[in-house]
Order: structure tokens, then sequence, then C-alpha cells
């Protein structure tokens, strides 16, 4: 793991919109400002790491994320939750997109990709009762993943940790802000990705996303850059 993450207790957002910023900073540094479950007078600390229990103890399936501690001013039942609903999205979305390329093709993937992928957020959102979706700083579709003040900052601070030298699948962030729990995964580029989303994308894939992503801007992205990420919100 790079570095180490300061951790944070429960404070007003804007405090803790100051503290992403310098756990951002304090992201690749050396780990002077590491708080270790336990020590005496320690904050809440944010690690993800669910307790042992029936439900968690199965061997995970080989798109689980690697989970890490990340800077967090929320329960930690919150973010071993919102870790969950973000792993249900990724190993429903993936073997669906691998499955569409493999039968059909990449072009054919496109509309599988297009109708499938808000519908799982959808249904996620109703099974959970959370707020889930995926936005970008780059969106495809702009209509649904353009994203707000929060996300955009946690985007950036995504592609700084990126650039830092942090592994992708390793990179989230929670917060609550105002009476919202709020918790982003990264998602980033695999070589798979690159097909639809790369800087060398076949001319049918190019045309068919051209015709039905006219201000498509996802495209140029290379293995392991930040794509976007998956966005959840839940009131508290
Ligand atoms: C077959 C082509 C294809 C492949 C492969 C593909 N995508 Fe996409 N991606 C799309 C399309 C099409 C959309 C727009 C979906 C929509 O309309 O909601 C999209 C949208 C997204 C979005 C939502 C934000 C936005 O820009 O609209 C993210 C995040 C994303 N893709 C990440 C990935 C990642 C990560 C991978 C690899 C695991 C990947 N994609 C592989 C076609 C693809």
């Amino acid at each position: 793991m790079m570095g180490a993450f300061t951790t944070f207790m429960i404070q007003p957002a804007q405090t803790c919109r100051a503290a992403i910023i310098l756990a951002l900073l304090a992201g690749c540094t050396p780990t002077e400002n590491t708080v270790t479950p336990g020590t005496a007078g320690a904050p809440i600390v944010g690690t993800n790491v669910p307790p042992p229990t029936a439900s968690n103890t199965e061997v995970p399936p080989p798109y689980a994320l690697t989970i890490e501690p990340m800077p967090v001013s929320a329960p930690p039942e919150l973010v071993v939750e919102a870790n969950r609903i973000t792993q249900r999205f990724i190993g429903t979305l993936l073997p669906t997109l691998q499955l569409a390329i493999a039968s059909g093709g990449p072009v054919h993937a496109i509309d599988v990709c297009a109708v499938q992928a808000p519908q799982i957020a959808q249904q996620l959102s109703e099974d959970t009762g959370w707020n889930v979706r995926r936005v970008s700083l780059k969106a495809r579709n702009s209509s649904t993943a353009t994203p707000d003040a929060w996300e955009i900052m946690a985007l950036n601070m995504f592609d700084e940790r990126q650039r830092g030298g942090q592994e992708g699948v390793n990179i989230n962030v929670a917060e609550i802000v105002g009476r919202e729990f709020r918790y982003m995964q990264a998602q980033p580029a695999a070589p798979l990705c690159l097909t639809c989303h790369g800087t060398d994308i076949e001319p049918d894939v190019r045309s068919a996303l051209e015709q039905r992503y006219p201000d498509d801007m996802a495209t140029g992205y290379f293995q392991g850059q930040i794509r976007g990420a998956i966005t959840l919100r839940k009131d508290i």
C-alpha cells in the first residue's frame, strides 16, 4: 500500500472537506500521520475491513476490490456497506460486458453497456436504498455521469493518488456531507476498457460511439488511469 492516510473524527462537512484535501497531500508521503486501530486517544479509524462475520468469510470473487484504509469521517459500518454495493456493481457489470464482447463483439457491447449499466445502478439503488450511479470528469453519457462539486473534488483527488502511484482499485473516499453519507470508489481503466475508452479504438467501435454519444469525452485513456467512479449516497 502507498503511504498512509490521515484518519478523522466526525466533524462538520467544511472541515472534513479540508481534511480530505489534507489526506490527499498525505496520501503519498511517509507514515507519520498513521493512526493505528487501538492507539490511545485515536479517533474513529477509517478502516473498511469488515469484521469477520458469517457473511464475509467466504472467498471473495476474482473481481473483488482490495480493501484498504482510507480517509473517513463516517461510521465504519456504512463504509463496509458502501464497499459491498460497489463490489456488487462491478461484479454484475463486468461479466455482462465481457459476455457481450465475447458473444457479439465490442460494437454490440456498446449497446449492452448503454442499457445494462444504468439498469444495474437503478436496480442496486432499489435493492439497497442507496443512490448508486457512475460519474467521470470526462463523461461519455453526460446526461447521467456528470459529477457534482463534491464528486469533482473526489475525482481530482483520485487522479492525484493514481498519478502518485496508487492502484485505482484501492482508491476510494467516504465522507459525511451535510445529512448525507457519501462514498466513491475509483474505476481504473483495465486493458478491456481500452477497447472503448482507449487511444487506439477500432474504426467501427469509434463510429458506433460517435453515433450514440456525439459529445463523448471518454476516450484517450491509458491502462491504470482513473476512468471514473461509482458514487453512492445515503441520507443519515
Ligand atoms: C464495449 C465498450 C465499452 C467497454 C469495453 C467499456 N465501456 Fe465504459 N462505457 C461504455 C459506454 C457505451 C458507456 C456509456 C453508458 C451509458 O450510456 O450510460 C460507458 C460508460 C462508462 C462509465 C460511466 C461514466 C461515463 O463516462 O458515462 C464508466 C465509469 C466506465 N464506462 C468505465 C469503464 C471501465 C472501468 C471499463 C472496463 C472495465 C469500461 N468502462 C469498459 C462503453 C464501454
